[in-house]
């Protein structure tokens, strides 16, 4: 298949793009690099030993969106590009519903035109809010409480309202618990912008010596050891079941069993498993073999106490399971972070 690829040089994209060219399609790849950078491009190249084709654009143009979806020839759309920070959606909501919303209006709105009708969409178990009960399924209630996950909710429901208007348009929207990790090449990962806002990126730069503590936000939560617990999923498994879900969606194999009577369905990506932040700490040390300092502070407004997934049904629909467990997540997490550390330290 021609697959366009949007956010392909962020984090997420690019392990897609490097399974998607190791599953023999074609990527046709778009960012705006407004939270990425060419090198990225290169790297994929280099990971899969295949060649994508590349247009720079911002979804928010939409008559750009239009000529490139008019002139592409595309089977079929994987849209990861977006914002994705809780604190800042808070404080900006405005760049959250015009980045992440305004852009898939205009991508979507092309696709139609184009009779593109294959898609799989970037979403977040963050579309969940804080849910009642674990493990969350599917069937949870939809309820987020940022402008962030809001953004997502929006477009999984723009979709689905897509693939019930157009009978032969099909969309998964695959919803992410915690993905860290990087490609086992140490050529491809989380390029960190500013403070790391997530566990691990922080606890990398700890590791390195950039950064002297990781705080710890509270360590009193009605857990095993008082911390928050977390459903962390490698991403080269994530990136692996975007490449089934393509292939499900053109097959218009998936949801027979579930509620999927327009064509469109979610699925949960996450291990079934939750670790706290001090497992995960000690994961970290473990595969770094740094001492990694931590002090316990105030805990974060906003974060549920625990969220794991219910995985069955991307096992029941993709044949997908997350294979990689903790300590490889954050082996790979810390080569390619020292890569970045050293490459950042040539520069200076
Ligand atoms: C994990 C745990 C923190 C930083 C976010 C998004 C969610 C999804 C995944 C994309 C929490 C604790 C963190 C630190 C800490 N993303 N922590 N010290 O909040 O579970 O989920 O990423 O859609 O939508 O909200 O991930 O990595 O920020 O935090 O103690 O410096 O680590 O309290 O318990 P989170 P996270």
């Amino acid at each position: 298949m021609r697959v366009l690829v949007t956010g392909v040089t962020g984090y997420i994209g690019s392990h897609a793009a490097v399974e998607l060219l190791g599953a023999g399609h074609d990527v046709i790849g778009v960012d705006d690099f407004s939270a990425s950078t060419i090198e990225t491009r290169q790297a994929i190249e280099r990971a899969a030993g295949r060649k994508i084709e590349f247009h720079e654009l911002d979804l928010r143009d939409g008559k750009g969106v239009e000529c490139l979806l008019g002139h592409a020839e595309l089977d079929a759309i994987l849209h990861f590009a977006g914002r994705k920070f809780v604190g800042e959606s808070v404080a900006n909501p405005i760049r959250y519903y015009t980045r992440n919303v305004t852009a898939s209006v205009n991508l979507f709105a092309a696709a139609e035109r184009n009779a593109i009708n294959n898609v799989v969409f970037s979403s977040s178990c963050t579309v969940y809010g804080n849910p009642a009960k674990l493990p969350v399924t599917e069937q949870s209630q939809i309820a987020p409480v940022s402008p962030y996950g809001r953004t997502k909710a929006v477009v999984e429901g723009l979709l689905q309202d897509l693939c019930h208007a157009q009978p032969k348009m099909r969309a998964l929207a695959l919803r992410y618990f915690n993905p860290i990790g990087a490609h086992p090449s140490g050529l491809i990962g989380e390029i960190p912008w500013g403070t790391p806002n997530n566990l691990v990126p922080y606890v990398m730069e700890v590791a390195t010596g950039e950064r002297a503590v990781l705080s710890v936000f509270g360590d009193d939560y009605n857990t095993p050891d008082g911390t928050c617990v977390r459903d962390y999923v490698h991403v080269v498994d994530i990136a692996k079941a975007h490449v089934l879900a393509l292939e499900a969606v053109r097959r218009n194999t998936f949801g027979n069993r579930f509620e999927n009577r327009d064509g469109f369905g979610a699925l949960n990506l996450g291990t079934g498993h939750g670790s706290s932040v001090l497992e995960v700490l000690d994961a970290c040390r473990t595969a770094t073999q740094r001492p990694i300092a931590h002090q316990v502070v105030a805990r974060r407004p906003g974060d549920a106490a625990v969220i794991y997934a219910d995985p069955t049904r991307a096992a029941s629909e993709l044949g997908w399971r997350a294979e990689l467990d903790l300590i490889t997540m954050c082996t790979d997490h810390w080569n390619f972070a020292q890569n970045i550390a050293e490459q950042q330290a040539d520069v200076s």
